[in-house]
């Protein structure tokens, strides 16, 4: 059966797991009512629940995906997506053959994110039913290494007969066409659907990235989870990067360092832990600002964006992302 029929979608449009605050209910719930599949991002398990029944509610008769980003996945967030039947569930950043198969004998397709052949060749071998090839140009956290189109071959070789979508710069029709034509089952975008009326990201936030000159990648905003990701620049990456992006040594050494510790960060404590960064002091945590926070928190918080930010001009409602992906 063709992928698109068997996750019930009229087009070949995903929307990026991102954080469960900027992608929850409301935008995960428009994005499928328009026949795109809505992700719900990493949320305490009983947030969760209540985000998959909006999108049940806002969209009925279409799937639900959840993303679970590994290092921050407890057994909760498992038992919310499998009690609540949640259709999809997108592994990112981690994952292993017992959660796969937790997650089919409840019936649930599981597409897997990857940036190396590695990690394609990992994820088949757990028994992953499709894998998202994602590009270096991507915004938020990378797996990926090389530029998205380059990398989708290389990942379809290794997917063998497993449909691979793409990750990383898709913003316009004509990237989905060229994504399509290059084998991809369908297209995964973020930063486009960041930059929504429906997304959850301070209103600041979506301003500087549509105002951006430049994306760069860094592991700034490292403290608890050391992983490389890609922003726009503001005060704290002015502060304490290179022009590439580097940190500074001393700072990646901290964030590396504070790995574990990340673990048992409070879930939900976006604001608790923001209102204690600041520009000049180089502690600076993953969570990114959020509608409801002051605007001054957009230069002391990650404002994650992929390249495709410098492509994209305004922002617009979930339902016309869609149709301006899928060229309709
Ligand atoms: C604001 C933001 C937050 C993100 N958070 C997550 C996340 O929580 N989990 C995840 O798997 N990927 C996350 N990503 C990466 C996306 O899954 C996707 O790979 C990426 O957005 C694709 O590139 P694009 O931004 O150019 O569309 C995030 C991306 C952005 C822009």
């Amino acid at each position: 059966m063709d992928v698109l029929d068997r996750l019930r979608l009229d087009v070949p449009v995903v929307q990026a797991g991102m954080s469960g605050r900027v992608a929850g209910g409301a935008l995960a719930g428009a994005v499928a009512a328009t026949g795109g599949l809505g992700t719900i991002g990493m949320l305490p398990p009983d947030h969760l629940r209540s985000a998959i029944s909006r999108v049940r509610d806002e969209a009925p008769g279409r799937s639900v995906a959840v993303n679970l980003l590994m290092p921050f996945a407890r057994r909760g967030h498992v038992r919310a997506c499998l009690e609540t039947d949640a259709d999809i569930v997108v592994l990112a950043f981690g994952g292993n053959a017992a959660l796969v198969r937790q997650l089919h004998a409840a019936g649930i397709f599981v597409m897997v994110m990857a940036g190396t052949e590695r990690q394609v060749r990992t994820a088949v071998d757990w028994g992953a039913d499709a894998l998202i090839a994602q590009g270096r140009e991507s915004g938020g956290h990378l797996m990926g290494s090389v530029a998205a189109l380059d990398f989708l071959p290389q990942a379809r070789a290794v997917a063998a007969d497993r449909p691979v979508f793409l990750a990383g710069g898709i913003a316009t029709a004509a990237d989905t066409r060229t994504a399509l034509a290059a084998g991809a089952a369908g297209v995964v975008a973020g930063t486009r659907f960041l930059l929504t009326e429906e997304s959850g990201a301070h209103r600041e936030y979506q301003r500087r990235v549509l105002a951006a000159r430049e994306t760069v990648e860094t592991t700034l905003f490292g403290l608890g989870w050391p992983a490389r990701h890609r922003v726009v620049p503001n005060a704290a990456t002015r502060r304490w990067c290179g022009s590439d992006g580097t940190a500074r040594r001393w700072v990646r050494a901290l964030n590396t360092g504070s790995g574990v510790f990340g673990r048992f960060a409070p879930e939900g404590a976006e604001a608790v832990l923001l209102r204690g960064q600041r520009p000049g002091w180089p502690l600076f945590g993953p969570a990114a600002p959020l509608v409801g926070m002051p605007d001054s928190w957009t230069d002391r918080a990650a404002l994650y964006a992929g390249e495709s930010a410098l492509r994209i001009t305004e922002v617009v409602s979930a339902k016309r992302a869609v149709a301006e992906l899928a060229g309709s």
